[in-house]
């Protein structure tokens, strides 16, 4: 999978060289580009905001630098464009599984106020845009959102992780959160293992994974689980 990323800041991205990421971008699995969206703005200052029209506080990136960086890097492949932004839809698991279907990914990493609209309204000319988030919190920029995006894309493409039964593990815990783990040694500072898991049963230890998946899940986040089925008026 192609992913290039714009942003003023491309040394960000340094960390997805380390790692089971660093090794599938070394061995070409992954092909990622970081481009300088400097680069595009032609003043003496390399400027790529300016102040929001209409007033107000902060700067908003201008369309000049943007435009020039997508029909350079996106080229005629319509490849999927993401935009980082605390006011898009928020990205989850699922999303990551549907970006890793693609074959090439462009992310834009907004700072400041935010991106000039025309240039998301344009990006759609040019294939299919996202506009995401990573959750509800303003960040300094889209940066550290476009590196978890690159990390939770990257594990899911083939040959990428170490043991791809992690894969399948995660998708048979569909829409509860992991039960706890462990490991050696059995007793550690007088607390153990969970004798079901030294058991050798394995129908045994999967259920007690699901069983303490759902519990966890109805802990910490009850949000995940469907209502519960309506009662009839008595
Ligand atoms: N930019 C600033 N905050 C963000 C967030 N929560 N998600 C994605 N991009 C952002």
């Amino acid at each position: 999978m192609r992913i290039d990323v714009i942003t003023i800041f491309p040394e960000y991205f340094a960390p997805l060289r380390l790692s089971l990421l660093g090794r599938a971008i070394e061995r070409g699995r992954i092909d990622l580009r970081l481009h300088q969206l400097r680069d595009w703005a032609h003043d003496p200052h390399h400027s790529v905001d300016d102040s929001p029209a209409g007033g107000g506080p902060g700067m908003v990136m201008t369309p000049g630098p943007w435009g020039q960086a997508l029909d350079e890097v996106a080229g005629e492949d319509r490849p999927t464009i993401v935009f980082t932004t605390p006011a898009g839809e928020v990205f989850r698991q699922h999303t990551a599984q549907e970006l890793s279907s693609v074959e090439r990914l462009v992310l834009c990493c907004g700072r400041f106020e935010g991106i000039d609209q025309r240039v998301i309204d344009y990006a759609s000319t040019l294939g299919p845009v996202r506009e995401l988030s990573i959750g509800d919190y303003v960040l300094a920029g889209g940066e550290a959102a476009a590196l978890v995006m690159v990390e939770a894309v990257g594990r899911l493409l083939p040959g990428v992780l170490g043991n791809p039964d992690s894969l399948t593990e995660e998708s048979h815990n569909r829409g509860l959160l992991e039960h706890p783990a462990y490991t050696k040694p059995a007793i550690w500072r007088g607390r153990s293992v969970p004798e079901v898991l030294l058991s050798g049963d394995h129908g045994a230890v999967d259920a007690w994974r699901h069983a303490q998946s759902v519990e966890r899940t109805r802990r910490v986040r009850p949000d995940l689980l469907p209502p519960p089925p309506e009662q009839p008026c008595q």
